[in-house]
């Protein structure tokens, strides 16, 4: 591998690119590093590389020999395929260099096979997260391989659906087949980050019990996420049956497990309803114990609504440990590989995040992000969350400090700069870090810009050019190099994961008070499960402490009831 390290790079009004330190700004070294570049460095280097080789090609005929690197460097760079740029630069025209197989793959995370210009982020975005920063067990590979496999089998349409399809309609007469596929149906409930972290749930369930997971077509996904799985569509058909009473499943719904338990009626039928919202109770939970897993093994085609992370429950499911054990060797790694598996932006999405990326990201020195979620606090705390947010980063040394006193700082020598990328659903807390930077200057010398994508001010669930940009907004923030989060945010939950960051989680926001300290280094990767469980499957009782169980499934710090993964030597 090449790592290649450039600096500065300015665009002329012809759109050539040239370095501004033609001298000393290429640095080219061997070493084991993954591709750390974006494509318009890509570019960048190539334009350069061409011209360190003319200089050493001259060189080289007058004292007759080639330094080796630069020869290896040129057969590298026959990977770049870099298209003229055009007066009008759309999202196709961007360069779009091409990607070593073994690479792309993210380490054999992904499926080949897959058209290339239909889902450009599923193999582009190696040049943006710099590789993934853990590695994939070959076995949860392999077993990716074959869920494949069993998804091209059973999925919409083939013979196999078909005939599960037709079990439907035998009702209460059916009695258990083996010649069919068994399905977990996601049906779709809250906002964005909640569904994310629901559809890898379901996923993770569906793995472990071979079972084909199909997704809630009634909402945008197909707008935001490409299909993962090769050559067969994970979206349930709309001409599905019983499509039109998912919008009905609820605790009381007749074939909900939980009302079947509740009533003492034990039914086998083709379908049943599993209710994992944060309001499920004491029945309902009983899906995460083995008895009623053995039972729901039955039941062909299962739905599942939850808006919640239920992963870090299926780890205390002992039948499940073994194979959990086997996938993710390191538990902490749950949501960031299954999550870099699933979620590929759509090209329109793909186009929000490159754009912004180019525009206020990619020239910084160092990365920033930071996510504000408020939740449920009067216009009159605006003061107190915006001095948790800067007595967190100044505590933590994220941000430079900024001086009122002195108003000149030396310009001389190399200045570094800090991008800050904010998310937020107001746009005050970022005016009033921006403006703190324009007016002051750091104590070090730092040059800090700060930039907000958008700013909805409320949360609005499924529309689609909202759902686009949080989208957009979540997979930005997994990009930076260092993460500040709010307690409790889904939306944060899904950065740090895809992006394999620990995040600093400021405190929840109280009304009235900073929390002292502001914020705290999280310990794990992982989402935290809003509402696990609290039942012991074997003594049959309640109340019972299931952060107790198993070392690596343990409570969160920014919510003391939730629960979730972590690894037991913390070392990720
Ligand atoms: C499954 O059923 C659909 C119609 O519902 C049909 O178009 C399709 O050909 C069937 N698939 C197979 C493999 O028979
Ligand atoms: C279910 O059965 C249990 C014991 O077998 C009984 O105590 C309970 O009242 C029954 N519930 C209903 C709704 O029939
Ligand atoms: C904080 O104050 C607002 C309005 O003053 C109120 O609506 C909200 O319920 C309060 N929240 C808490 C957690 O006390
Ligand atoms: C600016 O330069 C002066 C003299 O060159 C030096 O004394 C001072 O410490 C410098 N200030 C900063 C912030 O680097
Ligand atoms: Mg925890």
């Amino acid at each position: 591998m090449i790592g290649v390290t450039m600096k500065r790079f300015k665009k002329t009004s012809n759109d050539q690119l040239v370095s501004s330190n033609r001298e000393s700004s290429v640095v080219l070294k061997i070493s084991e590093s993954k591709w750390g570049l974006n494509p318009m460095t890509l570019m960048a280097f190539f334009v350069v590389c061409l011209m360190v080789l003319t200089l050493v090609f001259s060189v080289a005929i007058v004292f007759g020999n080639l330094p080796p690197d630069c020869l290896w460097t040129l057969a590298e760079a026959r990977f770049f395929h870099v298209k003229p740029s055009e007066a009008t630069v759309s999202e196709d025209d961007i360069p779009r260099p091409v990607i070593m197989p073994k690479d792309k793959l993210l380490g054999g995370l992904l499926p080949s096979g897959f058209d290339e210009t239909s889902c450009l982020s599923r193999y582009e975005s190696l040049l943006y997260i710099k590789g993934l920063r853990h590695k994939p067990s070959s076995y949860l590979i392999s077993r990716l391989r074959r869920y494949e496999a069993l998804h091209k089998q059973c999925g919409p349409y083939t013979e196999l659906y078909n005939r599960t399809v037709d079990l439907i309609k035998s009702g209460d007469q059916y009695s258990t087949s083996s010649s069919v596929c068994n399905y977990v149906i996601w049906v779709s409930f809250s906002g964005l980050g909640n569904r994310i972290l629901t559809l890898t749930s379901a996923f993770l369930y569906a793995l472990l019990t071979n079972r084909v997971l199909l997704v809630d077509p009634r909402v945008n996904l197909p707008d935001l996420f490409c299909e993962p799985f090769p050559q067969v569509s994970w979206l349930l058909p709309s001409d599905f049956p019983i499509l039109d009473q998912f919008s009905t499943f609820n605790q009381k719904s007749p074939l909900s497990y939980g009302y079947m338990v509740r009533n003492n009626k034990s039914r086998i039928h083709p379908f049943m309803y599993l209710h994992l919202n944060h309001d499920y109770d004491g029945q309902d939970k009983l899906f995460f114990c083995d008895t009623d897993q053995t039972f729901l093994k039955k039941i062909p085609w299962l739905f599942v609504k939850s808006n919640n992370y239920y992963v870090p429950a299926l780890f205390l499911i002992p039948s499940f440990e073994q194979e959990l054990n086997n996938l993710f060797p390191e538990k902490g790694t749950v949501f960031h590989f299954l999550g870099r598996y699933l979620f590929h932006p759509t090209n329109s999405v793909w186009g929000l995040i490159t754009r912004y990326y180019q525009a206020y990201l990619a020239n910084a020195d160092e990365k920033i992000g930071i996510q504000i979620r408020v939740f449920d606090l009067g216009v009159g705390n605006f003061k107190y969350v915006l001095d948790q947010i800067l007595a967190c980063t100044a505590k933590e040394n994220l941000l430079p400090r900024v001086n009122p006193n002195e108003p000149i700082v030396n310009s001389s020598g190399k200045t570094k700069t800090i991008s800050i990328l904010m998310t937020s659903l107001s746009p005050r807390y970022f005016e009033e870090i921006r403006n703190m930077y324009w007016e002051n200057p750091t104590v070090t010398g730092e040059i800090v810009s700060v930039y907000q994508p958008s700013h909805e001010e409320h949360q609005q669930t499924e529309k689609l050019m909202h759902d686009r940009k949080a989208w957009a907004e979540m997979y930005l923030l997994s990009l930076t190099d260092k993460l500040v989060t709010s307690a409790w945010s889904t939306f944060g939950y899904v950065a740090q994961g895809l992006g394999g960051l620990k995040p600093w989680i400021l405190y929840k926001f109280e009304n009235g008070t900073v929390h002292n300290p502001p914020c705290f280094r999280d310990m794990s990767l992982e989402p935290c499960y809003h509402s696990p469980p609290n039942y012991d499957c074997k003594k049959k009782t309640g109340s019972y402490n299931t952060g107790n169980v198993v070392p690596h499934v343990r409570h969160c710090k920014d919510m003391s009831w939730g629960l979730k993964l972590f690894d037991q030597n913390g070392e990720l």
